[in-house]
């Protein structure tokens, strides 16, 4: 079960969130990388680059400990929800459907995406602090939970849903006011923070929400942050969701649901070291279940929403590498074909990556470079002093651990088209997104009739 390479030893077959690379990444004969059976080269050569490349056994390998750990730890009802806006496509709809996971999402637009990729409309939750009413009335359609992330969500459903239709369904979502250790942007759980109802609101909020007829509180909702590498605070956050449910029930909501959000992190660099999948499933489901013992609580349904930990160790992007700027006793530059357009994370959190060279991952690392992106934009800087192998304009960089907030973040700054993106499984590659042209950026340009010529 254990590889070598130079860029990671053990591989981690069960959770993929504890490697760097995707659990089918080998050598091929000539000693190039290879994911998903698909020579890595190769595929640039035929699809061009940048180019975000998904492993599919990964994706599915996650889902499924996921879900067996929940079987496992958790004696109730369970369900992972797959928090699409790490990377929502219509592929990734149909894959995480096909794991019969559900889905969270925070728009329209991934609500749309889940439907048409097969996720059912009462396997999906929609999140949001500002919801327009549109989204509200789509999610009501389409038999979408609801969170209710404050009071401005009460009064619009009141008013969208016509009286004497079917209730919505319903989650409160609230701020559990606790503390974990990641980046201030990706941190959700603290007191000041933008999503959820205070908890000293709680209480007269649950009494409005008693007998209305629009709704139905079917769970409670709360998510502390993300890429979290401890366990206690998930476990904390149990005894604090507990005592809500309890008040929930006690004013006769009939509350089944507890879902306690994502946030597992991954390992992007070699000093990361994140819990697997299965240790922090087993500490939230064993804490509720106690939990629920203690406050003598019928056991509610268990649900999770991971992201990250579900797809971003599938996802690669393979970069060519084009000029070099060398200033002696300073800075090496090399810089690559895509950037902070594709890879928006290093500029707005200061995320750090692990690459290699796609031909020759195993050669030594003899120079320190810093891999800078094509952007007119100093900070647009993908790995800065990475140790590399000596390389050449040409050569393929790959950048490992890309499948999560890369895509979905992605933009089109400086007028940059966005990569393609393929899924490889057992030697296949399959495009799942075209590459966008620079003509398709005049898509939704218009010109006044005066500008016209
Ligand atoms: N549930 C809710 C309500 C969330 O807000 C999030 C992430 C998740 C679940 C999934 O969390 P995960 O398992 O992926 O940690 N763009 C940032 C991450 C933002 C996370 C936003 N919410 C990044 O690139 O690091």
């Amino acid at each position: 079960m254990t590889k070598k390479s130079s860029y990671e030893s053990d591989i981690d077959l069960i959770s993929p969130n504890r490697n760097i690379s995707p659990i089918t990444t080998e050598l091929d004969f000539q000693k190039r990388l290879q994911v998903g059976g698909c020579v890595l080269s190769v595929l640039a050569e035929r699809f061009g680059t940048p180019l975000y490349v998904i492993d599919e056994a990964t994706i599915r390998m996650a889902s499924k400990t996921y879900r067996e750990s929940l079987k496992k730890y958790y004696p109730g009802e369970s369900l992972a929800l797959y928090a699409s806006k790490a990377n929502s496509s219509l592929f990734m709809s149909s894959l995480i459907a096909s794991e019969g996971l559900g889905l969270d999402a925070v728009s329209e637009g991934e609500m749309i995406t889940a439907l048409n990729g097969g996720v059912a409309g009462d396997k999906i939750v929609l999140h949001g602090n500002n919801k327009s009413d549109r989204e509200l009335l789509f999610a009501y359609k389409n038999g979408v939970t609801i969170v209710l992330d404050n009071q401005h969500d009460v009064i619009r459903l009141q008013q969208l849903i016509p009286a004497g239709s079917p209730p919505a369904r319903l989650m409160l979502r609230f701020t559990p006011g606790i503390e974990c250790h990641t980046h201030e942007y990706i941190r959700t759980g603290h007191l000041d923070s933008k999503f959820g109802f205070d908890p000293d609101e709680l209480e007269s909020v649950l009494i409005s929400l008693k007998d209305v007829n629009w709704g139905v509180l079917m769970g409670l909702h709360a998510h502390i942050g993300s890429q979290i590498f401890e366990l206690e605070p998930h476990r904390d956050l149990i005894n604090v969701m507990t005592d809500v449910l309890q008040l929930a029930r006690g004013l006769g909501h009939p509350v089944k649901d507890l879902n306690v959000g994502g946030g597992l992190g991954i390992k992007y660099v070699d000093s990361d070291k994140p819990p697997s999948i299965d240790d922090w499933i087993k500490t939230i489901a064993e804490e509720l279940v106690q939990t629920c013992k203690k406050k003598n609580i019928k056991l509610p349904r268990l649900m999770c929403e991971p992201g990250r930990s579900l797809v971003a160790s599938a996802g690669i992007t393979l970069y060519t590498i084009g000029s070099k700027k060398d200033i002696p006793g300073l800075r090496k530059y090399l810089s690559v074909d895509g950037g902070m357009s594709d890879n928006p994370r290093p500029i707005t959190y200061q995320s750090l990556y692990t690459a290699c060279l796609a031909d020759r991952p195993l050669e030594l690392t003899e120079q320190i470079v810093t891999i800078a992106g094509k952007h007119c934009e100093s900070g647009d800087v993908l790995l800065k002093d990475f140790k590399l192998p000596k390389c050449k304009s040409g050569d393929l960089l790959v950048v490992f651990g890309t499948g999560a907030y890369n895509y979905s973040m992605s933009s089109n700054y400086n007028r940059i088209p966005r990569p393609a993106a393929v899924v490889v499984n057992s030697g296949e590659a399959d495009l799942i997104q075209k590459r966008e042209e620079p003509s398709d950026l005049l898509r939704f340009d218009v010109l006044p009739e005066r500008f016209r010529a």
